[in-house]
């Protein structure tokens, strides 16, 4: 099980002490929300932060983007420095064009589902995704409750992936605290992104360690 903590919910005038400190809690990744306004109703971060956060970790960078057509960016966020670029099956034309382009740039190819698209969405390029993201809630802010019916789709993505004998990584994203951490890891979930969990928690670490615990139980 892997914890990539989302800097979205860090103090944004002090980026690179966050990353630090994820990295020290032993984090696995660092998750990057990148938000244009468009896709979901939030702006935040774009390629020159991610290059700022790539000078001040070596952890992974899994960088999400909540971005209309995101062809237009994924060369800017690769050369920024993303180890693992996710974009969203609902905001683009032609995902598996999308797909291949993120490898060729020589990233990881990440998608994301919103709570209401099926897997069905997916389920003829997963052969190609490296990390399949399930949003367990409604993409744009951080610190919304967890969505449990979204349990179902998650538990039926991991039997796809175990029969087909796939590479994906499965992550899921939003609302998650030692609770619901244990539910999305019983149902499947490999990879759990974690933000105001992890850093509007007094300390990093122990927020860190007690996802661990939560799921470790
Ligand atoms: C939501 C983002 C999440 C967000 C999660 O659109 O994709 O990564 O940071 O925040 P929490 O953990 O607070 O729900
Ligand atoms: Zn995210």
């Amino acid at each position: 099980m892997k914890i990539a903590p989302s800097i979205l919910a860090a103090d944004f005038a002090a980026l690179g002490a966050a990353a630090r400190a994820a990295a020290a809690a032993g984090a696995d990744y660092l998750h990057v929300d990148v938000m244009d306004g468009h896709f979901v109703p939030n702006l935040t971060l774009g390629p020159a932060a991610v290059k700022a956060l790539r000078r001040s970790v070596e952890l992974p960078l899994d960088v999400h983007l909540m971005v209309e057509d995101p062809d237009r960016f994924l060369e800017d966020f690769v050369r920024a420095g993303a180890d693992i670029l996710t974009v969203h099956a609902e905001a683009g034309y032609h995902l598996h064009r999308t797909l291949q382009r993120i490898r060729a740039l020589g990233a990881r190819a990440g998608v994301a589902l919103n709570p209401a698209t099926p897997l069905a969405a997916v389920e003829a390029v997963l052969s190609q995704v490296d990390l399949l993201l399930i949003m367990t809630v409604n993409p744009g802010f951080g610190g919304q409750k967890f969505l449990p019916f979204v349990l179902e789709k998650l538990a039926a993505t991991r039997e796809l992936v175990d029969r087909r004998e796939l590479a994906v990584e499965l992550e899921v994203d939003g609302g998650i605290d030692p609770t619901t951490a244990a539910e999305a890891v019983a149902a499947g979930a490999q990879v759990l992104v974690a933000g105001t969990a992890v850093f509007g928690a007094p300390d990093v670490a122990a927020a860190v360690s007690a996802l661990r615990g939560a799921v470790a139980d």
